[in-house]
């Protein structure tokens, strides 16, 4: 059963009524352009097929319900709480998804109270994007329960102020924009500075190639200091070249040497994320690869956010054939992707396999990344 179908039967099975509806959002992988959202620069995602959906219904006391599905069956209720007491700090856990949401909504005027049932197939912990799906999927639910609509770049921006303020992640905007805006077989071209958008026709398997997604299954977390640490590094070096951003950035020699590699990874992608949009527009997917692995040669000495379960993946699938690979997300574990001849798609797979298993890592999760639809209402 699809997410949405399941949420609605959970739905059924918790309250004894239909939801009023149900939306879904998907997570997603960022072919390039990593850790340059926050950077003011340029990221390239499609969204997975693989989605978090809300089955959901209003309440007139304005409180707010949330039930989530494991992957096991089990439901983990949240603490039940009116909308109008929600305060950042006052919720963790992945309660504290939903509820940013309702608080950065209750900002905008919308707060009327609901019940919300959620269930997904996005891997959690795993670089995809789980959280960011959920909380556009809640978004969008609570959204229409009150018959309102919000252009979607600019829910992106209340759900990334959900993540940053409520949830204490200080995420960029790649990830919602990406749930919220990526349409079905393109990659969506993004100016985050800008605004801008381009969605860029992408179906490697009408080239004879596929996205291989392996998730190393090395939980990470974006809440964790690491990930603020290079941002504030990125925002420090900006300062001392006298630019807004290292988006501006042209001759970063001068920087010290603990900012000098950060800048450099940020120069160098967003040229990679330039170089990989022209042949995509060009129709030329097989010529990206190269892109790709430099991108994870430079996160992982440059940026130094890749781990060893990261590299061994990228190294053993371009080791097999495949034409480029590269951590995803943000890294420090998660998922890695590799552009492969559909010939080898067995190959790539087997030969990541043994590489972990050569090295006693825990066997990686791998499947297609298929260029999907991104969020809408299902029911
Ligand atoms: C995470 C964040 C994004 C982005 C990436 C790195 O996924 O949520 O905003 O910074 O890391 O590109």
């Amino acid at each position: 059963m699809s997410p949405a179908g399941q949420a609605a039967a959970e739905f059924r099975r918790l309250h004894d009524r239909a939801p009023a509806g149900v939306w879904s959002a998907p997570g997603r992988v960022n072919l390039i352009g990593e850790h340059t959202d926050y950077n003011d620069g340029f990221v390239l995602p499609f969204a997975l097929p693989h989605r978090i959906a809300v089955a959901a219904s209003p309440r007139s006391d304005g409180v707010l319900t949330a039930v989530t599905i494991g992957a096991d069956g089990l439901a983990q209720h949240a603490t039940p709480t009116p909308i109008a007491d929600l305060e950042p700090g006052l919720i963790g856990g992945w309660a504290a998804f939903p509820s940013g949401v309702a608080w950065v909504l209750r900002g905008h005027g919308i707060d009327g109270g609901a019940d919300l049932v959620i269930t997904g197939d996005v891997p959690t912990g795993a670089g995809l994007s789980s959280s960011h799906a959920l909380q556009c999927a809640v978004a969008l639910a609570l959204l229409g329960l009150a018959d309102v609509t919000v252009p979607l770049p600019e829910l992106a921006r209340w759900v990334q102020r959900s993540e940053n303020d409520f949830v204490g992640a200080p995420t960029g905007l790649l990830d919602q924009t990406a749930s919220l805006c990526c349409v079905d077989s393109h990659v969506l071209f993004l100016d985050v500075r800008s605004g801008e958008q381009e969605q860029i026709p992408f179906a490697p398997a009408d080239h004879g190639l596929g996205v291989l997604a392996i998730d190393t299954r090395v939980k990470h977390s974006l809440a964790d200091s690491a990930y603020g640490d290079r941002r504030k590094g990125c925002e420090r070096a900006a300062e001392l070249l006298g630019v807004p951003s290292l988006r501006d950035a042209v001759d970063i020699d001068g920087l010290p040497d603990n900012l000098l590699p950060l800048a450099r990874h940020v120069v160098t992608e967003n040229a990679r994320v330039l170089r990989t949009v022209e042949f995509l527009r060009a129709d030329k997917p097989h010529l990206v690869g190269d892109a790709l692995t430099q991108s994870h040669v430079s996160l992982r000495d440059d940026y130094q956010v890749s781990c060893p379960e990261l590299d061994v993946a990228v190294e053993a699938a371009v080791g097999a054939g495949a034409l480029g690979a590269r951590m995803t997300g943000g890294g420090f574990g998660g998922t890695a992707i590799a552009l492969v001849p559909t010939e080898l798609d067995k190959t790539v797979r087997a030969a990541v396999a043994s590489a972990f298993a050569e090295r006693s890592f825990t066997a990686p999760r791998m499947f297609a990344a298929v260029p999907s639809p991104g969020a809408g209402r299902d029911y």
